[in-house]
């Protein structure tokens, strides 16, 4: 498809995950960042990455409820963003604060059981980039979507590990926990809808609204 023809949600998503590592950079660059730049811009990236991973998860209940087969197109290319951020995220850590010093790295967070939650999620990130190509679908079949429903445990996953992250204790509700919680319920509803019980009530709820829409615009263009 050349860029022409495009969906205007499709140009949208495209310019709207190069936006912000633009901002970013400009940001590092122009020393606009906090006095710890680089912490910083760490989280800015893990931030970017779970927001579109949480949309890329969006896509099928959007359909869903509403029967716009345009948003899952746009499923793959924010899966593959959120990978993207999410290697950002992990080099400017491990590259950039800590000069892949990796035994310093081992002794600040080898206790930190929200690593390993982040690790995995990236593990995941990395399989599901690595099949999303029309080969591995056409390889794996039947399985392809079965390996493809990780995505569940990886936004799951995401959400504890910036939970975690947070200097904040999730479990007397203080600190800068809202955030985590936000994504947390948004996960949370996004996997119910997707519930084949929730997903048949919630399509014909939808296609019930739209069939009132209609035919009440119907009866005011006969009046008009
Ligand atoms: C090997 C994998 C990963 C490692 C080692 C890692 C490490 C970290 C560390 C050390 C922090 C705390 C940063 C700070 O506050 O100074 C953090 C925060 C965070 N990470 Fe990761 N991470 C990994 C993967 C991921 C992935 C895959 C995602 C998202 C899909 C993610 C999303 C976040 C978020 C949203 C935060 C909180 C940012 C904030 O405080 O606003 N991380 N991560």
């Amino acid at each position: 498809m050349v860029w022409r023809e495009a969906p205007p949600l499709k140009l949208f998503v495209h310019a709207g995950a190069w936006l912000p590592l633009a901002w970013l950079l400009w940001a590092y660059t122009t020393d606009q960042l906090t006095a710890n730049p680089i912490q910083t811009a760490t989280q800015y990236a893990g931030r970017f990455a779970i927001t579109l991973l949480v949309l890329s998860l969006a896509c099928t209940p959007l359909h869903t409820l509403f029967r716009w087969r345009t948003v899952l197109s746009v499923r793959r290319a924010l899966g593959l963003y959120a990978f993207m951020y999410a290697v950002g995220h992990l080099y400017l850590l491990v590259g950039l604060d800590y000069g892949f010093a990796l035994d310093a790295l081992w002794a600040d967070f080898s206790n930190k059981l929200y690593i390993y939650a982040g690790m995995t999620v990236l593990l995941i990130l990395l399989l599901l980039t690595t099949t999303s190509f029309q080969w591995w679908m056409r390889r794996l079949g039947k399985n392809w979507k079965r390996l493809h429903r990780l995505v569940y445990a990886a936004n799951v996953l995401a959400v504890i590990h910036y939970a975690w992250a947070q200097k904040g204790d999730i479990f007397s509700l203080r600190g800068n926990i809202l955030a985590p919680l936000l994504y947390g319920g948004l996960v949370a509803l996004l996997l119910v809808l997707r519930l084949p019980r929730v997903r048949k009530v919630a399509g014909g709820a939808g296609d019930l609204l739209r069939r009132r829409m209609a035919a009440r615009r119907g009866a005011e263009d006969r009046q008009s």
